[in-house]
């Protein structure tokens, strides 16, 4: 690739919480895309392990946690050859910076954020990493100098935060940050779950992308159909995006859910076969993969390598205009 080409790329940043299995409704809403980014724009994918602490307080679960988001991107396609794929633990200037950030944010501020409002809703118990989350998310982003930060609806918000604490540190400091745009992922339309809900983790409806075959005929059996069309819809809208994936954006299932109008047990065996080949080879990448531990573990290292090259010259130039350099 020419030098010219590699300088009219965008900078992209997107981070991962490592709090659990990825489900197919994150697969096509969010990390298919990343795949798809990753050859027209420079980019970085973090693994947001200090953000999974605020939930996940246990050593095992978090570090296959993380080794988890490392094996899911890798068998996907994201490449390290061409992205950067990074823990945030490892890049000790994201800490740095949200301190620095939480100094120059107000408490009502962040109490409009959507996920304090929400837990303080539920009455949860709120913790302190919680509510400064945003901080440490617009710390993420700002390091990088990112042009897109590619995220889905729920996470519009964080960046908008993000944006104002660039020009509120930009304000008081002078100019340092470049103000990030979000980019909302291309809307997939939502992948319903087993219940006709919107597949989440939180519903307990999902398909998980890596699922076995066992798994997968028990999640699909399970499927609630919808008998007053002739076409069960909670079917269909799995099966599209699958059989897209394997036959082409353009291909239909419309002939086959007409051929077999009503006949329930035949559309979700068909899901299921679709569904398995779909995610068989995936599956198998991952194992493959997993047998080698330590060359995930490598890849991060070499990520972890370049991205604090770029994060340390950042923090550079904000220690100097915060003062604390003599
Ligand atoms: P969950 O609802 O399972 O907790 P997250 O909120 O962690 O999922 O979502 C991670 C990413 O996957 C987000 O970008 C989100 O927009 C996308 N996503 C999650 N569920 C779906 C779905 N059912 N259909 C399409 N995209 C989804
Ligand atoms: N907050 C995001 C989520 O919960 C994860 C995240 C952390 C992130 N830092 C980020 C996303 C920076 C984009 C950019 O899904």
């Amino acid at each position: 690739m020419s030098n010219d080409s590699q300088n009219t790329k965008k900078t992209l940043l997107s981070g991962v919480k490592p709090t659990g299995r990825p489900h197919i409704g994150n697969y096509f809403g969010a990390m298919k895309q990343f795949v798809d980014l990753q050859d027209s724009n420079n980019c970085f994918f973090m693994i947001a392990d200090y953000h999974a602490v605020t939930t996940v307080q246990n050593k095992k679960e978090l570090q296959d946690n993380i080794l988890g988001v490392a094996l899911d991107y890798l068998a996907i396609g994201i490449d390290p050859s061409k992205s950067i794929v990074f823990q945030q633990s490892a890049i000790l200037e994201h800490m740095e910076l949200s301190w620095i950030f939480d100094c120059i944010t107000t408490m009502p501020y962040l109490m409009r954020a959507h996920a304090f409002k929400d837990a303080e809703a539920k009455n949860k118990e709120i913790n302190v990493g919680t509510f400064n989350y945003p901080m440490l998310m617009a710390a993420d982003i700002l390091l990088y100098n990112p042009d897109i930060v590619p995220v889905g609806q729920d996470q519009k918000q964080h960046v908008e935060i993000t944006r104002d604490t660039a020009e509120k540190f930009n304000r008081i400091f002078g100019d340092t940050f470049k103000i990030p745009e979000p980019t909302i992922l291309k809307d997939a339309g939502v992948i319903p779950g087993t219940d006709g809900q919107k597949m989440s983790k939180s519903y307990n409806n999902t398909i998980p992308l890596f699922a076995t075959d066992e798994e997968i005929t028990k999640a699909v059996m399970k499927i609630v159909t919808d008998s007053s069309g002739n076409k069960p819809m909670n079917v269909y809208n799995i099966h599209l995006p699958i059989y897209n994936a394997l036959h082409g954006e353009t291909a239909s299932l419309d002939a086959l859910y007409e051929a077999n109008a009503g006949k329930y047990k035949v559309l979700k065996d068909a899901l299921v076969a679709d569904l398995i080949a779909f995610i068989g080879p995936l599956r198998e990448k991952r194992a493959a993969l997993e047998q080698n531990l330590d060359s995930v573990k490598a890849i991060l290292k070499a990520g972890a390598e370049k991205a604090k090259a770029v994060a340390e010259s950042k923090m550079t130039e904000v220690r100097e205009k915060v003062g604390v350099t003599l």
